[in-house]
């Protein structure tokens, strides 16, 4: 029997340099697709997951994340007094529970493996996901949960994935594989950001992980790697070589890359034709702007 996973760790202390002027004073992760901020979204999918404890490694300039999830009295007795259910039904539901959500920071920008470890204290000796609200995954059911699903029967270490093309390599984990067939998939090794002449495939790992306190400990020794930072993939890498299974799961959804400007506004264009409410003025606006030719001057 696997232990239950319970604790979700963001790492959400990137700078956002992608983003600028926008991230000058608004962290990248409020940054709404549609009407909800990006981890809004990893939020509603971890909970359908069943992960009780949210775990965020922030850094200097994100108080705005902080904020986000707290009650907002003022503006709740507001809509209260003028008798809008609806709005507060939709404020209530990013309303956290008292004490399931901490705050870590991050120091120094060392890499995604030391955000993680950054936060060792908070998971303990449990399994736990990490979470990269850059990575925004539609799915009938939400990646996280058909992970936990998979995981439940695994156990390990499980990464997601899914094949990018062979010159995209160099822009994510990559794991070495036998074999591809099915969604759960051994892996024998991984490797963060080859060339793509050195990618032992075109398995990327997406920012989803259901991993093992071990990999904690093996980001204790502090090892940089890709970049110069300490990286998760080496971290998880380094459990496979202890006889540790890692499976990377092919989830079923379309991921969106929302660290990056087009991947976003994709996925802005594709979370507003999914809601009956602005479906029919934006795919018409589209259709005519693709007639025309017509952008904004
Ligand atoms: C991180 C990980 C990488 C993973 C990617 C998924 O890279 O280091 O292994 O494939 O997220 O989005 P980053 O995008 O932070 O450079």
């Amino acid at each position: 029997m696997t232990r239950k996973v319970t604790k979700a760790v963001f790492p959400v202390a990137g700078m956002g340099t992608r983003f600028l002027p926008a991230t000058k004073s608004v962290p990248k992760e409020i940054m709404t697709l549609v009407d909800r901020p990006l981890v809004q979204y990893a939020i509603d999918e971890a909970r359908a997951a069943g992960i009780k404890e949210f775990i965020f490694v922030t850094s200097r300039g994100k108080s705005a994340l902080e904020d986000y999830f707290d009650h907002n009295l003022v503006l709740e007795q507001e809509l209260m007094a003028k008798g809008k259910n609806k709005l507060l039904d939709i404020l209530n539901k990013t309303n956290m529970e008292s004490g399931a959500i901490a705050y870590i920071r991050q120091h120094k920008a060392l890499g995604l493996g030391h955000a993680v470890w950054c936060a060792r204290r908070l998971i303990g000796d449990e399994p736990f996901a990490v979470m990269l609200p850059d990575d925004v995954i539609a799915a009938d059911k939400p990646c996280l949960q058909q992970m936990v699903e998979a995981y439940e029967e695994t156990g390990g270490n499980m990464v997601a994935t899914m094949e990018v093309p062979p010159e995209k390599t160099s822009s994510y984990g990559v794991l070495d594989v036998v074999d591809s067939i099915g969604p759960v998939i051994p892996a024998k090794g991984m490797v963060e950001k080859p060339e793509p002449s050195k990618a032992p495939s075109k398995l990327a790992v997406i920012g989803r992980y259901i991993l093992r306190p071990s990999v904690l400990n093996n980001l204790n020794a502090m090892k940089t790697g890709s970049g110069g930072e300490i990286q998760l993939t080496d971290a998880i890498a380094e459990d496979i070589a202890s006889g540790v299974p890692v499976f990377g799961y092919k989830f079923d959804g379309q991921r969106f890359d929302c660290g990056s400007k087009s991947g976003f506004l994709q996925a802005t264009v594709s979370f507003a034709l999914a809601r009956d409410d602005l479906r029919d003025d934006l795919s018409q606006y589209l259709n005519d702007i693709v007639a025309t030719g017509k952008a904004a001057q």
